[in-house]
């Protein structure tokens, strides 16, 4: 069975409460339970947090055993030169997943540090940006 990891940075652990307008209402958990039922021919895991040297710890540790990594990096995505050469380091593919259409936002949200080194990128579908993700995945 393929293994997939998603990782989400800052602040979605508020998914469902955090502008809702944007992000929507379905809290994280709440997503996650629904997908993992959804594509019982893989094993999905999931890990998030607020903190740049975990994401990048979470990427290294599964990196060269996983079949892929689904990388929402929040904000962390425009900022983090760390995150994008842990991208660049591991072995297993990544797949740079936004909610929001971020190039639809604020200039400073166009920047990707992940996107160079990501096999693709997939933004602006809501939660849905995950699940095309994942099906990129099981295509292979
Ligand atoms: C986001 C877009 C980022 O610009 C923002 O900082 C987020 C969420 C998205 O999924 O749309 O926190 O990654």
């Amino acid at each position: 069975m393929k293994k997939l990891m998603i990782i989400n940075g800052p602040n979605l652990n508020l998914l469902g409460t955090r502008e809702p307008d944007i992000y929507g209402s379905l809290s994280l958990h709440e997503f996650l339970d629904t997908v993992k039922e959804k594509y019982p021919t893989v094993e999905i895991f999931h890990f998030q947090s607020n903190i740049e040297g975990e994401l990048i710890s979470k990427i290294q540790e599964v990196g060269f055993s996983f079949d892929g990594i689904i990388l929402n990096a929040a904000a962390y995505t425009h900022t983090s030169v760390g995150i994008g050469d842990a991208v660049k380091a591991i072995k297993t593919p990544v797949v740079e997943v936004h909610i929001s259409n971020t190039f639809a936002r604020e200039e400073f949200r166009h920047q990707s540090y992940i996107a160079p080194n990501a096999k693709g990128v997939i933004l602006g579908f809501g939660l849905q940006s995950y699940e095309l993700a994942i099906q990129s995945f099981l295509s292979e």
